[in-house]
Protein backbone atom coordinates (compact mmCIF):
# COMPACT_ATOMS: atom_id res chain seq x y z
CA UNK A 1 0.00 0.00 0.00
CA UNK A 2 1.50 3.44 -1.20
CA UNK A 3 2.01 5.42 2.01
CA UNK A 4 0.98 9.30 1.68
CA UNK A 5 4.40 10.83 2.62
CA UNK A 6 5.08 14.44 2.76
CA UNK A 7 7.71 15.30 -0.01
CA UNK A 8 10.14 18.14 -0.11
CA UNK A 9 12.97 18.74 -2.31
CA UNK A 10 16.54 19.21 -0.99
CA UNK A 11 19.62 20.69 -3.23
CA UNK A 12 21.97 17.71 -3.36
CA UNK A 13 24.67 19.20 -5.54
CA UNK A 14 25.75 22.82 -7.05
CA UNK A 15 28.30 23.22 -9.92
CA UNK A 16 28.93 26.71 -11.28
CA UNK A 17 30.64 27.94 -14.38
CA UNK A 18 32.56 30.58 -15.58
CA UNK A 19 34.10 31.47 -19.42
CA UNK A 20 37.42 31.44 -19.14
CA UNK A 21 38.33 34.95 -21.15
CA UNK A 22 38.40 37.76 -18.31
CA UNK A 23 37.74 41.56 -19.30
CA UNK A 24 38.46 43.85 -16.45
CA UNK A 25 37.27 47.11 -15.41
CA UNK A 26 40.82 48.83 -16.85
CA UNK A 27 40.26 47.01 -20.25
CA UNK A 28 36.71 48.69 -20.29
CA UNK A 29 38.30 51.98 -19.74
CA UNK A 30 40.00 51.26 -23.24
CA UNK A 31 36.46 50.98 -24.59
CA UNK A 32 34.77 53.30 -23.12
CA UNK A 33 34.30 56.57 -21.18
CA UNK A 34 34.40 54.94 -17.55
CA UNK A 35 36.77 54.25 -14.78
CA UNK A 36 37.79 51.44 -12.96
CA UNK A 37 36.79 54.18 -9.63
CA UNK A 38 33.93 54.53 -11.06
CA UNK A 39 33.23 50.79 -11.62
CA UNK A 40 34.13 49.61 -7.83
CA UNK A 41 32.14 52.65 -6.08
CA UNK A 42 28.72 52.33 -7.69
CA UNK A 43 28.54 48.67 -8.23
CA UNK A 44 31.69 46.74 -6.31
CA UNK A 45 32.89 44.58 -9.59
CA UNK A 46 36.13 44.17 -10.55
CA UNK A 47 36.16 42.18 -13.56
CA UNK A 48 33.77 39.93 -15.57
CA UNK A 49 33.74 36.60 -17.92
CA UNK A 50 33.14 36.76 -21.15
CA UNK A 51 31.79 33.87 -23.18
CA UNK A 52 34.62 32.82 -25.93
CA UNK A 53 33.08 33.56 -29.75
CA UNK A 54 32.11 29.58 -30.13
CA UNK A 55 30.80 29.57 -26.61
CA UNK A 56 26.13 28.97 -26.04
CA UNK A 57 24.53 29.73 -23.34
CA UNK A 58 24.48 25.85 -23.52
CA UNK A 59 27.75 25.36 -23.59
CA UNK A 60 27.73 27.35 -20.15
CA UNK A 61 25.38 25.23 -18.84
CA UNK A 62 26.41 21.95 -19.40
CA UNK A 63 29.78 22.61 -17.57
CA UNK A 64 27.65 23.57 -14.42
CA UNK A 65 25.08 20.58 -15.10
CA UNK A 66 27.80 18.28 -14.97
CA UNK A 67 29.57 19.44 -12.02
CA UNK A 68 26.37 19.35 -10.01
CA UNK A 69 25.71 16.18 -11.37
CA UNK A 70 29.20 15.27 -10.13
CA UNK A 71 28.57 16.62 -6.62
CA UNK A 72 25.36 14.96 -6.14
CA UNK A 73 26.61 11.41 -7.71
CA UNK A 74 24.01 11.54 -10.04
CA UNK A 75 24.14 9.74 -13.63
CA UNK A 76 22.57 12.10 -16.26
CA UNK A 77 20.16 9.31 -17.29
CA UNK A 78 18.65 9.48 -14.18
CA UNK A 79 17.68 13.02 -14.09
CA UNK A 80 13.88 12.99 -14.36
CA UNK A 81 13.60 16.91 -14.88
CA UNK A 82 15.55 19.86 -16.47
CA UNK A 83 14.63 23.20 -15.89
CA UNK A 84 17.05 25.90 -17.40
CA UNK A 85 16.67 29.51 -16.28
CA UNK A 86 17.90 32.02 -19.45
CA UNK A 87 17.46 35.41 -20.49
CA UNK A 88 20.17 34.38 -23.61
CA UNK A 89 18.94 31.18 -25.24
CA UNK A 90 20.96 29.76 -28.19
CA UNK A 91 18.21 29.82 -30.37
CA UNK A 92 14.54 30.89 -30.47
CA UNK A 93 14.08 27.03 -30.27
CA UNK A 94 14.24 24.19 -28.80
CA UNK A 95 14.78 25.63 -25.49
CA UNK A 96 17.91 25.87 -23.91
CA UNK A 97 17.26 23.11 -21.53
CA UNK A 98 16.33 20.50 -24.37
CA UNK A 99 19.89 21.53 -26.26
CA UNK A 100 21.66 21.04 -22.61
CA UNK A 101 19.34 17.30 -22.77
CA UNK A 102 20.83 16.56 -25.84
CA UNK A 103 24.48 17.10 -24.61
CA UNK A 104 24.21 15.20 -21.57
CA UNK A 105 22.72 12.42 -23.38
CA UNK A 106 19.39 12.21 -21.42
CA UNK A 107 16.46 10.74 -22.73
CA UNK A 108 12.84 11.75 -21.88
CA UNK A 109 12.90 13.18 -19.21
CA UNK A 110 10.34 17.05 -19.43
CA UNK A 111 13.13 19.59 -20.42
CA UNK A 112 12.30 23.36 -21.03
CA UNK A 113 13.27 27.26 -20.24
CA UNK A 114 12.20 29.20 -17.71
CA UNK A 115 12.53 32.91 -18.68
CA UNK A 116 12.11 35.48 -15.60
CA UNK A 117 15.85 37.48 -16.36
CA UNK A 118 17.36 37.75 -13.06
CA UNK A 119 15.03 36.72 -11.39
CA UNK A 120 14.92 32.88 -13.41
CA UNK A 121 17.08 30.64 -11.21
CA UNK A 122 14.47 31.34 -8.10
CA UNK A 123 11.35 30.93 -10.46
CA UNK A 124 13.29 27.59 -11.82
CA UNK A 125 13.42 26.36 -8.52
CA UNK A 126 10.42 27.42 -7.73
CA UNK A 127 8.61 25.37 -10.59
CA UNK A 128 11.20 22.23 -9.67
CA UNK A 129 10.36 22.10 -6.04
CA UNK A 130 6.78 22.10 -7.18
CA UNK A 131 7.38 19.23 -9.43
CA UNK A 132 9.01 17.45 -6.52
CA UNK A 133 6.50 18.48 -3.44
CA UNK A 134 3.62 16.41 -5.84
CA UNK A 135 5.35 13.86 -6.75
CA UNK A 136 5.55 13.97 -10.23
CA UNK A 137 9.58 13.48 -10.31
CA UNK A 138 12.31 12.43 -7.70
CA UNK A 139 14.90 14.58 -9.02
CA UNK A 140 15.53 17.69 -10.86
CA UNK A 141 18.29 19.75 -12.28
CA UNK A 142 18.03 23.20 -12.31
CA UNK A 143 20.53 25.71 -14.25
CA UNK A 144 20.61 29.44 -14.81
CA UNK A 145 22.95 30.40 -17.64
CA UNK A 146 23.10 33.33 -19.75
CA UNK A 147 25.76 34.79 -22.09
CA UNK A 148 24.72 38.25 -21.78
CA UNK A 149 27.18 39.53 -23.41
CA UNK A 150 25.30 39.05 -26.54
CA UNK A 151 22.88 41.40 -25.79
CA UNK A 152 25.21 43.72 -24.50
CA UNK A 153 26.16 47.42 -26.34
CA UNK A 154 29.59 47.21 -25.62
CA UNK A 155 29.68 51.24 -26.73
CA UNK A 156 26.94 52.11 -23.73
CA UNK A 157 28.78 52.64 -20.90
CA UNK A 158 25.15 52.18 -18.61
CA UNK A 159 25.34 48.97 -19.35
CA UNK A 160 28.61 47.21 -20.89
CA UNK A 161 29.89 47.40 -17.36
CA UNK A 162 27.62 45.83 -15.60
CA UNK A 163 26.80 42.12 -17.17
CA UNK A 164 29.08 39.23 -17.37
CA UNK A 165 28.74 35.69 -18.71
CA UNK A 166 28.03 32.51 -16.61
CA UNK A 167 26.40 29.04 -15.58
CA UNK A 168 25.10 27.95 -12.47
CA UNK A 169 23.31 24.69 -11.81
CA UNK A 170 21.79 22.54 -8.88
CA UNK A 171 20.84 19.30 -8.07
CA UNK A 172 17.45 19.26 -6.10
CA UNK A 173 16.42 15.63 -4.75
CA UNK A 174 13.00 14.33 -2.81
CA UNK A 175 13.63 14.30 0.67
CA UNK A 176 11.00 13.14 3.80
CA UNK A 177 12.47 16.84 4.89
CA UNK A 178 13.32 20.47 3.81
CA UNK A 179 15.41 21.30 1.79
CA UNK A 180 13.49 24.00 0.39
CA UNK A 181 11.32 25.00 2.96
CA UNK A 182 9.34 27.64 0.81
CA UNK A 183 10.00 30.42 -2.16
CA UNK A 184 7.93 33.34 -2.87
CA UNK A 185 7.97 34.66 -6.27
CA UNK A 186 6.07 37.76 -7.83
CA UNK A 187 6.14 39.80 -11.01
CA UNK A 188 4.82 43.74 -12.01
CA UNK A 189 4.80 43.75 -15.89
CA UNK A 190 4.15 48.02 -15.55
CA UNK A 191 7.99 48.07 -15.33
CA UNK A 192 8.63 46.45 -19.15
CA UNK A 193 10.85 49.63 -20.64
CA UNK A 194 12.95 50.48 -17.14
CA UNK A 195 14.87 47.06 -18.13
CA UNK A 196 14.50 45.61 -21.58
CA UNK A 197 15.73 44.58 -25.23
CA UNK A 198 13.40 45.81 -27.71
CA UNK A 199 13.72 43.56 -30.43
CA UNK A 200 12.33 39.76 -30.17
CA UNK A 201 10.28 37.60 -32.18
CA UNK A 202 6.48 38.55 -32.80
CA UNK A 203 6.90 42.44 -31.87
CA UNK A 204 10.18 43.48 -33.35
CA UNK A 205 11.97 40.38 -35.27
CA UNK A 206 15.81 41.09 -34.25
CA UNK A 207 17.34 43.13 -37.24
CA UNK A 208 21.08 44.41 -37.28
CA UNK A 209 20.04 47.44 -35.17
CA UNK A 210 22.59 47.25 -32.29
CA UNK A 211 20.01 49.64 -29.93
CA UNK A 212 17.18 46.66 -30.73
CA UNK A 213 19.21 43.98 -30.30
CA UNK A 214 20.86 45.78 -26.70
CA UNK A 215 20.15 45.81 -23.27
CA UNK A 216 18.19 49.31 -21.98
CA UNK A 217 18.28 50.08 -18.51
CA UNK A 218 17.32 53.23 -16.57
CA UNK A 219 19.70 52.40 -13.51
CA UNK A 220 19.02 54.85 -10.71
CA UNK A 221 14.84 53.76 -11.27
CA UNK A 222 16.04 49.80 -11.32
CA UNK A 223 18.19 50.71 -8.42
CA UNK A 224 15.41 51.88 -6.10
CA UNK A 225 12.86 49.55 -7.28
CA UNK A 226 15.45 46.88 -6.46
CA UNK A 227 15.96 47.89 -3.18
CA UNK A 228 12.50 48.27 -1.58
CA UNK A 229 11.30 44.71 -3.47
CA UNK A 230 14.35 42.79 -2.49
CA UNK A 231 13.83 43.68 1.25
CA UNK A 232 10.28 43.48 1.04
CA UNK A 233 10.50 39.93 -0.26
CA UNK A 234 12.88 38.81 2.07
CA UNK A 235 10.78 39.89 5.25
CA UNK A 236 7.72 38.59 3.76
CA UNK A 237 9.51 35.07 3.29
CA UNK A 238 10.67 35.07 6.98
CA UNK A 239 7.27 36.28 8.42
CA UNK A 240 5.68 33.73 6.40
CA UNK A 241 7.79 31.34 7.91
CA UNK A 242 7.96 32.45 11.31
CA UNK A 243 11.65 33.10 10.92
CA UNK A 244 13.77 35.73 12.41
CA UNK A 245 16.59 37.11 10.61
CA UNK A 246 19.08 36.30 13.60
CA UNK A 247 17.94 32.55 12.62
CA UNK A 248 19.39 32.99 8.78
CA UNK A 249 23.01 31.62 8.22
CA UNK A 250 23.47 33.16 4.72
CA UNK A 251 21.90 35.28 2.45
CA UNK A 252 22.73 34.13 -1.12
CA UNK A 253 21.49 37.98 -3.20
CA UNK A 254 21.39 37.95 -6.77
CA UNK A 255 24.44 39.59 -7.68
CA UNK A 256 23.63 42.73 -9.67
CA UNK A 257 25.31 45.85 -7.20
CA UNK A 258 27.43 45.36 -4.20
CA UNK A 259 25.39 48.84 -2.84
CA UNK A 260 21.87 46.89 -3.48
CA UNK A 261 23.52 43.41 -1.59
CA UNK A 262 24.70 45.60 1.30
CA UNK A 263 21.01 47.08 1.59
CA UNK A 264 19.25 44.20 1.79
CA UNK A 265 21.89 42.76 4.05
CA UNK A 266 21.64 45.52 6.37
CA UNK A 267 17.71 45.74 6.31
CA UNK A 268 18.05 41.84 7.74
CA UNK A 269 20.92 43.04 10.44
CA UNK A 270 22.94 40.50 9.16
CA UNK A 271 26.64 40.47 9.30
CA UNK A 272 28.39 41.84 6.53
CA UNK A 273 30.10 38.30 6.53
CA UNK A 274 26.85 36.21 5.99
CA UNK A 275 26.07 37.43 3.20
CA UNK A 276 28.06 35.48 -0.07
CA UNK A 277 29.49 38.37 -2.42
CA UNK A 278 30.47 37.31 -5.52
CA UNK A 279 29.84 40.31 -7.78
CA UNK A 280 33.17 41.20 -7.80
CA UNK A 281 34.24 38.51 -9.81
CA UNK A 282 31.78 37.91 -12.44
CA UNK A 283 29.26 41.04 -12.59
CA UNK A 284 25.82 40.68 -12.68
CA UNK A 285 25.22 36.93 -15.02
CA UNK A 286 21.61 36.81 -14.62
CA UNK A 287 20.04 33.97 -14.05
CA UNK A 288 23.02 32.24 -13.36
CA UNK A 289 24.10 34.68 -10.69
CA UNK A 290 22.27 33.15 -7.28
CA UNK A 291 23.43 29.48 -8.40
CA UNK A 292 27.41 30.98 -9.10
CA UNK A 293 27.53 32.62 -5.70
CA UNK A 294 25.33 29.29 -3.74
CA UNK A 295 27.82 27.13 -5.55
CA UNK A 296 31.14 29.17 -4.35
CA UNK A 297 30.44 29.37 -1.09
CA UNK A 298 29.59 25.43 -0.90
CA UNK A 299 32.56 24.55 -2.52
CA UNK A 300 34.49 26.80 -0.35
CA UNK A 301 33.10 25.47 2.90
CA UNK A 302 30.99 28.50 4.11
CA UNK A 303 27.81 26.64 3.35
CA UNK A 304 27.50 23.97 5.54
CA UNK A 305 24.55 21.11 5.50
CA UNK A 306 22.33 21.92 7.86
CA UNK A 307 22.76 25.61 7.59
CA UNK A 308 19.73 27.95 6.62
CA UNK A 309 20.01 30.16 3.40
CA UNK A 310 18.24 32.62 2.21
CA UNK A 311 18.01 33.54 -1.11
CA UNK A 312 16.70 36.36 -3.52
CA UNK A 313 16.88 38.08 -6.82
CA UNK A 314 14.87 40.50 -8.89
CA UNK A 315 15.48 41.52 -12.78
CA UNK A 316 13.70 42.66 -16.04
CA UNK A 317 9.91 42.40 -15.69
CA UNK A 318 10.08 43.10 -13.42
CA UNK A 319 10.21 40.40 -11.69
CA UNK A 320 11.53 39.16 -7.71
CA UNK A 321 11.38 36.62 -5.54
CA UNK A 322 13.27 34.67 -2.71
CA UNK A 323 14.14 30.95 -1.95
CA UNK A 324 14.56 29.65 2.23
CA UNK A 325 16.53 26.86 1.87
CA UNK A 326 17.80 24.25 4.65
CA UNK A 327 21.00 23.10 3.44
N1 LIG B 1 31.23 55.13 -15.97
C1 LIG B 1 31.23 56.42 -15.59
N2 LIG B 1 30.09 57.14 -15.45
C2 LIG B 1 28.93 56.51 -15.69
C3 LIG B 1 28.87 55.17 -16.10
C4 LIG B 1 30.07 54.47 -16.24
N3 LIG B 1 30.12 53.19 -16.61
N4 LIG B 1 27.57 54.82 -16.25
C5 LIG B 1 26.84 55.91 -15.96
N5 LIG B 1 27.66 56.94 -15.64
C6 LIG B 1 27.29 58.30 -15.26
C7 LIG B 1 25.90 58.67 -15.71
O1 LIG B 1 25.92 59.12 -17.05
C8 LIG B 1 25.57 59.81 -14.73
O2 LIG B 1 26.18 60.98 -15.20
P1 LIG B 1 25.43 62.41 -15.09
O3 LIG B 1 25.20 62.61 -13.62
O4 LIG B 1 26.40 63.35 -15.70
O5 LIG B 1 24.16 62.22 -15.86
C9 LIG B 1 26.29 59.40 -13.45
O6 LIG B 1 27.26 58.40 -13.83
C10 LIG B 1 25.40 58.84 -12.35
O7 LIG B 1 24.51 57.91 -12.92
P2 LIG B 1 23.42 57.19 -12.02
O8 LIG B 1 22.59 56.36 -12.93
O9 LIG B 1 22.76 58.14 -11.10
O10 LIG B 1 24.36 56.26 -11.13
P3 LIG B 1 23.93 55.24 -10.02
O11 LIG B 1 24.58 55.62 -8.74
O12 LIG B 1 22.46 55.00 -10.01
O13 LIG B 1 24.63 53.88 -10.52
C11 LIG B 1 24.01 51.86 -11.67
C12 LIG B 1 24.30 53.37 -11.78
C13 LIG B 1 25.27 51.17 -11.23
C14 LIG B 1 23.56 51.36 -13.02
C15 LIG B 1 22.92 51.60 -10.61
O14 LIG B 1 21.85 52.47 -10.85
C16 LIG B 1 22.41 50.18 -10.60
O15 LIG B 1 23.10 49.27 -10.20
N6 LIG B 1 21.15 49.97 -10.96
C17 LIG B 1 20.47 48.68 -10.78
C18 LIG B 1 20.91 47.62 -11.71
C19 LIG B 1 20.25 46.32 -11.29
O16 LIG B 1 20.14 45.99 -10.16
N7 LIG B 1 19.76 45.56 -12.17
C20 LIG B 1 19.11 44.33 -11.68
C21 LIG B 1 18.43 43.71 -12.62
S1 LIG B 1 19.39 43.49 -14.05
C22 LIG B 1 18.49 42.40 -15.04
O17 LIG B 1 17.42 41.99 -14.72
C23 LIG B 1 19.07 42.04 -16.36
Amino acid sequence: MSQNKHQFSRIIGTGGYLPEKVLTNHDLEKMVDTSDAWIRERTGIEQRHIAAENQTTADLAEQAARQALNAASLTPEAIELIVVATTTPDKIFPSTACLLQQRLGNHGAPAFDVQAVCSGFIYALSVADQFIRTGAVNNALVVGAETLSRIIDWSDRNTCVLFGDGAGAVVLAASDEPGVINTHIHADGQYETLLHVPSGVSKKPVTDSLSERSMHMRGSEVFKVAVNTLSQVATETLEKNHIHPSDLDWLVPHQANKRIIDATGRKLKLKPEQVVVTVNKHANTSAASVPLALNEAVRDGRIQPGHLVLMEAFGGGFTWGSALVRM
